[in-house]
């Protein structure tokens, strides 16, 4: 076993009930969109970003039942009954981005779609492999595109309407990242180095193909919004680098240890 350097170990995992008190807050202090206004958007705004906005739309109104079932199996063998909560709180901060992004939608003429490839790619792949660990690395990876694309999209429209509602789930998605990482530094805590170096690969093969699905998919908003591809790419590995330095376990100091249970046990009976 590869021996740690001791002053690394200096992050804190949130526990359930801080991140419950954090989702609680959260709901209640929510930036003000000026629905009154309209919509706000120009044709051209509407031609480079609304299929776009469409499919990202559907992919924010899961009703959860999947991930809700993992985490309920997950918190029994952690004995973390209250992690059900968070996640419950999670899925409807979640459904209220859908909700928004679906009311501008209409206000803006543009409607909303009940299917999209890139939404059944992502839904197939966690419901065909249920485990906590599947759910939250794809998911991790999936909300640091949704930083990059939020802020593309922001900039993307003079609505105000939706700068603010894109500038609210900017507000939101930075804590669901850590939400997710730190969840997966848990998972991931008492795997040996070699299995964490065979993770971190698939994490990487992984990332490169949802990257690389994210542009093909949504191309014409993010370079709306500023980026060229080579930008792009630069920006989606910088933030999910930090997710990945966030998400080692080496970096938590786990004395005031959060759940007990060994999480290859969760991997070999969720599958
Ligand atoms: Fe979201
Ligand atoms: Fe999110």
């Amino acid at each position: 076993m590869k021996q740690r350097e001791p002053e690394a170990r200096s992050l804190q995992a949130r526990s359930s009930g801080q991140w419950h008190e954090h989702y609680v807050r959260n709901a209640r202090s929510r930036l003000d969109v000026p629905w009154e206004r309209g919509a706000e958007i120009t044709p051209e705004e509407k031609e480079a970003i609304g299929e776009s906005l469409q499919a990202w739309q559907l992919g924010e109104t899961s009703d959860g039942r999947h991930l809700l079932a993992a985490a309920r199996r997950y918190a029994r063998r952690q004995d973390d009954p209250l992690f059900v909560e968070v996640v419950r709180l999670f899925i409807k901060e979640e459904q209220r981005h859908g909700r928004e992004l679906g009311r501008f939608l209409d206000l803006a003429g543009i409607g909303r779609v009940s299917r999209n490839w890139g939404d059944t790619i992502f839904r197939a792949f966690r419901y065909c492999l249920p485990s906590m660990e599947i759910w939250v690395t794809v998911v991790v990876m999936v909300e640091t595109l949704a930083l990059l694309y939020y802020r593309a999209v922001r900039d993307a429209t003079s609505s105000k309407v939706l700068r603010q509602i894109c500038a609210q789930i900017l507000r939101d998605e930075v804590h669901h990242i850590r939400f997710q990482y730190e969840r997966l530094a848990i998972l991931h805590r008492h795997r040996s180095w070699p299995l964490l170096a065979a993770t971190r690969l698939v994490h990487r093969v992984l990332y490169s193909g949802i990257v690389l699905a994210v542009w093909a998919g949504h191309h014409r908003a993010l370079s709306a919004g500023g980026y060229s591809f080579a930008t792009y790419w630069q920006a989606a590995w910088l933030r999910m680098r930090f997710a990945w330095l966030r998400m080692d376990p080496v970096r938590y100091s786990w004395s005031e240890s959060l759940v007990e249970a060994e999480p290859q046990a969760e991997l070999a009976t969720d599958r």
